[in-house]
């Protein structure tokens, strides 16, 4: 028994929402402009006091109810984050502590919106090398807090979220291929400049926030392109390794970056738009947590049926992209507890 399986996933979205009609009286912009060029809608955002590992919590909780298990069936637990409570310790620290695990192996993959391709990659690769039996991933953000709500560019993009998975041993092997890049050249196509060992908090003396370093930047037209590009290259690299073709595939779950850019990846593979899974008019780019967020409402909508391809594809910050392919293996959507569960309301968010 060398396999793996998705057991159990989960999704969590905060109370706030942030509508294009919110974002049109912060920064000029229209809900038709973003609507035509991007598909987004609606984001969920976190409140003041909601970090990355309070929107991980009921999103693993949900995929550990889905899949029967409790916390301490956890061999090891990665979460995949661009904006980690902390630069150190790891959030999955947090979340591990929080599950009541403290003990069991934690780390964070930080790969920005491909980190939950890499971190299913990675937590399938230990549990088929036998070191592990089951495994705790979840792709989780509070992109809020990077963004710089009077740069219209990036401020209309981004949401908050969480995403998770339990993968565990299992006799049939249900992870069919996998193919992961990067390519590092120029880090400034997409980036949080400030708060790293190149610009370290300490050396600006109160410049920090005048130099919005603490912010997103991205060259948004150059991303495009290579988005395109490398999803479709990893997509069809992963279904080689798994001896299948475009043709062979039920469903793609692309990252929910833009919609244009998911259309022209659907359109390179030569796949049919209905085969594609998009849900980025309710959350906008979530990054690492936009593939399970879309896969957990696939799944949950009936979409996703047992037996089926499903590729996971991504692209990100690096650059980074990589891709999954899956024999979905009857896993469920879980519940979120009932104390993590609150009404909607208008999000807190304001120009800084
Ligand atoms: N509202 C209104 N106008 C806007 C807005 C806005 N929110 N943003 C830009 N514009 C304007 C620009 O100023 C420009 O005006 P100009 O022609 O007068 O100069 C015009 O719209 C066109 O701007 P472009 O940047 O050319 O617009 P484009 O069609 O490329 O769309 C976008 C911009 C949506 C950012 C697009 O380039 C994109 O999606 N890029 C990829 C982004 C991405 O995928 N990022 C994340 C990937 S990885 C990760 O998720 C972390």
């Amino acid at each position: 028994m060398n396999g793996v399986r998705i057991a159990g996933i989960g999704r969590y979205a905060p109370a706030g929402v942030l509508t294009n009609q919110d974002l049109e009286r912060l920064v000029e912009t229209s809900d038709e402009w973003i609507v035509q060029r991007t598909g987004m809608r609606r984001r969920h955002i976190a409140a003041p006091d909601q970090a990355t590992s309070d929107l991980a919590v009921p999103a693993a909780l949900a995929a550990l109810d889905a899949a029967g298990k409790q916390p301490k069936d956890i061999d090891v637990i990665i979460v995949a984050t661009a904006t980690p409570d902390y630069l150190f310790p790891a959030t999955a620290c947090l979340v591990g502590n929080r599950l009541g695990v403290a003990g069991t192996p934690a780390f964070d993959i930080s790969i920005a919106c491909s980190g939950f391709v890499y971190a299913t990659t990675t937590a399938a690769s230990l549990i088929r090398g036998g070191l592990y039996k089951t495994a705790l991933v979840i792709g989780a953000e509070t992109l809020s807090k990077i963004v710089d709500y009077s740069d219209r560019g990036t401020c209309v993009l981004f949401g908050d979220g969480a995403g998770a998975a339990v993968l565990e041993r299992s006799d049939e092997d249900c992870f069919l291929g996998a193919s992961l890049g990067a390519d590092g050249a120029d880090p400034t196509l997409l980036y949080l400049p400030g708060g790293g060992s190149r610009t370290p908090f300490s050396s600006l003396n109160g410049e920090f926030a005048a130099q919005r370093l603490g912010y997103v930047h991205m060259q948004g037209q150059s991303v495009f392109k290579v988005a395109v590009n490398m999803m479709a290259a990893s997509t069809t690299a992963a279904l080689a390794q798994a001896g299948l073709s475009p043709d062979d595939v039920d469903f793609i779950v692309p990252h929910q970056a833009n919609s244009r850019i998911i259309d022209a990846t659907v359109k390179m593979l030569k796949l049919p738009p209905e085969k594609c899974i998009v849900n980025i008019e309710e959350y906008g780019n979530t990054s690492s947590a936009s593939i399970p967020l879309a896969l957990a409402d696939a799944v949950a909508s009936g979409r996703v049926k047992d037996g089926n391809i499903v590729v996971l594809v991504a692209f990100g910050g690096g650059l980074s992209w990589g891709a999954n392919v899956w024999r979905w293996s009857g896993a469920r959507v879980g519940r979120v507890p009932a104390e993590f569960v609150e009404p909607e309301r208008a999000a807190a968010v304001s120009k800084r």
